[in-house]
């Protein structure tokens, strides 16, 4: 008899920015942008929004993740009592997935032992060069203090990934950074382009134009094919989820070996599907960094909030979603008549009411 496959369990995403404040002062930081929360909630009303959280998974049977974010999560002397809490859901399946994304000048070896205790599935420490480069981004000693921070981390047994964020003045300290993040043990190495928000507009002309995004991943695909064998799958992962790679192989006559190359992440719009709340310092809930605000925590629950907005409902619904992104897709012009659309959705630039907009992919050189 064949039985029918079990339906997934819905999920749920927290995002959390437990606390405004950081110990560096990044001049293209998003936390600079006008409106954003500079105050932080009580050590009490942080507990209670993680109960509400965990309540909001339970009642629901979602399987839940949490990210802590900030500013510098570190810098909270209740940090640790919130991770250890959100460590007991994890033991008992309430939460199956714990990320950090903290600064490396305050993660010492108590703190290293304690990501592990908790079993921590990553933390994410952030890289924009090798020490000259980065240390013009981020501050004077921030290289060193991040690489000793990895080699703490992977030596107790915490998975870690390395952000790079992408700016005219650093494309050439990728790959530099890719080979020392893989020489370390690093599991992942994520590169997003500079957002133009907060201190990030503030140096916009450092974003890279279309055209030369498209040399910059030419440039890195000769480098990835150059990397020894035992990194096969790091290439093939970073290829198949950048969307302008498949671009950049359909001009290059391969986009069948594009087509080919296997992976085990699937294509993502949005979310996985699941509810996403992201959570500002002062409470403040928003479904996405750049959408409106549903309710303020601990002082609404995340049950009411879910319970009373369409738009974190309709930001789930992933089938709709992907079939507004489609119907965006066909109605442009460059687009429509693309060879890889099947492998580039346009991104959600915003909301009018509960309808969502699509927009094409801006680093597009089409
Ligand atoms: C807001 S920070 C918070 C965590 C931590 N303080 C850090 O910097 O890693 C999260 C990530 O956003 C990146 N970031 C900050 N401003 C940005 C911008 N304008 N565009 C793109 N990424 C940015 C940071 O470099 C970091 O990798
Ligand atoms: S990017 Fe991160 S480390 Fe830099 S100022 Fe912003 S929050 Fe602090």
């Amino acid at each position: 008899m064949i039985e029918a496959a079990a339906k997934p369990r819905k999920t749920c995403h927290l995002g959390w920015h437990i606390t405004s404040r950081c110990n560096l002062s990044c001049r293209h930081c998003l936390r600079r942008t006008p409106g954003q929360a500079t105050t932080d909630l009580a050590r009490e009303e942080c507990r209670a929004v993680l109960a509400s959280y965990l309540e909001f998974a339970e009642n629901n049977d979602r399987a839940a993740s949490i990210q802590f974010s900030g500013g510098n999560p570190l810098l909270r002397d209740d940090f640790p009592d919130l991770l250890m809490t959100a460590a007991e859901a994890k033991m008992r399946g309430t939460i199956n997935r714990i990320q950090i994304l903290g600064n490396p000048e305050t993660l010492d070896d108590n703190m290293a032992n304690l990501l592990a205790e908790c079993k921590v599935d990553d933390i994410t420490i952030s890289l924009d060069g090798l020490e000259e480069a980065n240390d013009r981004m981020r501050g004077s000693g921030n290289f060193r203090a991040a690489l000793a921070a990895i080699r703490r981390l992977v030596k107790a047994g915490v998975p870690v990934s390395v952000k790079f964020t992408l700016t005219r003045g650093n494309s050439d300290q990728v790959m530099p950074v890719i080979r020392l993040a893989l020489e370390e043990g690093v599991k992942q190495v994520g590169i997003g382009q500079l957002i133009l928000a907060g201190g990030g507009y503030e140096v916009r002309d450092q974003r890279l134009a279309p055209l030369e995004y498209r040399e910059f991943l030419l440039e890195m695909l000769r480098e990835l094919e150059s990397l020894p064998e035992e990194h096969a799958d790091f290439r093939r992962s970073f290829i198949r989820h950048n969307g302008m790679y498949a671009l950049l192989f359909h001009e290059l006559g391969r986009l069948e070996e594009f087509r080919n190359i296997n992976t085990t992440r699937s294509h993502r719009i949005n979310s996985d599907g699941g509810v996403m709340f992201v959570v500002w310092s002062d409470g403040e809930v928003v479904p996405r960094r750049e959408l409106q605000r549903q309710g303020y925590v601990p002082r609404n629950t995340f049950q009411e909030i879910y319970d009373s907005s369409p738009l974190l409902k309709m930001l789930e619904d992933k089938a709709r979603l992907r079939e507004l992104a489609e119907e965006t897709q066909r109605s442009l012009v460059k687009c429509s008549a693309c060879p890889v659309a099947e492998f580039c959705r346009p991104g959600m630039v915003g909301v009018f009411g509960s309808h969502p907009y699509f927009a094409a992919n801006r680093n597009c050189w089409r």
